[in-house]
């Protein structure tokens, strides 16, 4: 596997550096502007480093944390960013310190622009100075934003904070975030580690806003298409999770949160961990699923089954097994099935199929498998080949 790995890697771009073994599975962690926008600070960091490890959330696999806009506040006489003194009295080396203390690995955002979309100093024409100084505060990850960008190049501007990430010599998983707009699956291999795909996410099944916000189910349906871009130290970001925000109901989330796995996407939660439900809880830390979104193959699941509101979509794994979401965009009970053609196995095939969600074994299963599906549910379950 590991042979595999390498060879994908090696083939992903011209300038993916050998050494360069970052996000080899999709990363996960946990950012704060789905929940606290701008409303960041030291202490909810603390309290957040806190909550991701005794909830379970480190456990389970997730690892940064991210704060997201709205840390910064200027540049001094030398041209160096400026954490805001007021929120963040010990300066982010000493959080870095403390989140690195809990055994997670710390984030940070800016912007390709002048100015982040919050109008915070962006970091066009301070890249160089930007990356030495997260690499001095033990910066893991770099979120990078796109306002305040008129005129400039994506390809261009992406490409001058990924090489002086790299001068900056510390490994930092570079977080691309255009929100698709020039088709970073095409050109970001090799720049970046991940790549947002659309606009933002919403904390909603199916809005949509003017100026561009997605529901979840318009952001899978926009996925469709990515599954060839996607691979070890290159994945399609198809936002950060809603799970636990109060936007969609428990299918909903399971819904979300399944489909994020199954495409091989980034993890990171954007809820508030201190208090999340234990039903939050079961969704965000369910390890079989999330062993599919980390499968090591790499490889993001596609729509192989289109019935209206009946869909199935599959990943394979590693293993020869294949992950299967049986999906009903429909507002009733129905059933979905899948067929052993639709996933790539031969009909006569026998197969074990798991339930994820329900963690117990639906039993053995020749030619096919057919379940009900609730509405806006999934049934996601595991199709693995008798030896
Ligand atoms: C958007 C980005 C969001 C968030 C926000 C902060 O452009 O897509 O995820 O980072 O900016 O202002």
């Amino acid at each position: 596997m590991r042979m595999t790995i390498a060879v994908v890697l090696l083939a992903a771009g011209p300038s993916v550096a050998g050494a360069d073994v970052l996000a080899l599975t999709p990363p996960m962690g946990w950012n704060s502007w789905n929940k606290f926008g701008c409303d960041v600070s030291e202490k909810l960091m603390k309290e957040m480093a806190d909550a991701f490890v005794a909830s379970g959330m480190k456990d389970a696999g997730y690892q940064y944390l991210v704060i997201d806009d709205c840390w910064q506040v200027r540049r001094d006489a030398e041209g160096r960013i400026v954490a805001d003194p007021d929120r963040f009295p010990s300066g982010m080396k000493a959080l870095a310190d403390y989140v690195h203390g809990k055994g997670l690995k710390f984030g940070l955002y800016s912007d390709a622009g002048t100015g982040t979309c919050q109008k915070r100093p962006g970091s066009k024409d301070h890249e160089d100075v930007d990356a030495r100084a997260y690499a001095g505060w033990g910066v893991d990850y770099l979120k990078y934003d796109w306002c305040n960008a008129e005129g400039q190049d994506t390809r261009d501007s992406y490409a001058r904070m990924s090489r002086a990430l790299r001068a900056s010599g510390r490994p930092i998983v570079f977080s691309i975030c255009e929100w698709g707009s020039t088709k970073p699956w095409t050109w970001a291999p090799g720049v970046g580690h991940l790549w947002r795909s659309t606009g933002d996410i919403q904390d909603c099944w199916d809005c949509g806003k003017d100026w561009g916000g997605l529901g979840v189910v318009k952001i899978i349906d926009l996925q469709a298409d990515l599954h060839p871009f996607a691979g070890p130290g290159h994945w399609n970001d198809p936002d950060m999770l809603e799970v636990g925000n109060g936007g969609l109901n428990a299918a909903e989330a399971r819904s979300h949160f399944s489909f994020w796995a199954l495409l091989a996407a980034p993890l990171m939660a954007g809820n508030d961990l201190r208090t999340m439900s234990a039903e939050t809880r079961a969704i965000l830390t369910n390890r079989e699923v999330i062993a599919v979104d980390q499968d090591p193959l790499g490889m993001q699941g596609r729509k192989v089954r289109d019935d209206g509101e009946r869909e199935v979509w599959m990943k394979p794994l590693a293993d020869g097994a294949k992950a299967v979401i049986l999906f009903n965009r429909g507002a009733a009970p129905g059933s979905v099935a899948v067929a052993w053609e639709d996933v790539s196995l031969a009909p006569r095939t026998k197969a074990l199929v798991r339930d994820l969600w329900k963690k117990a074994d639906a039993g053995s299963f020749t030619g096919r498998y057919e379940v009900t599906v609730g509405p806006h549910d999934v049934v996601m379950v595991r199709i693995t080949p008798a030896p």
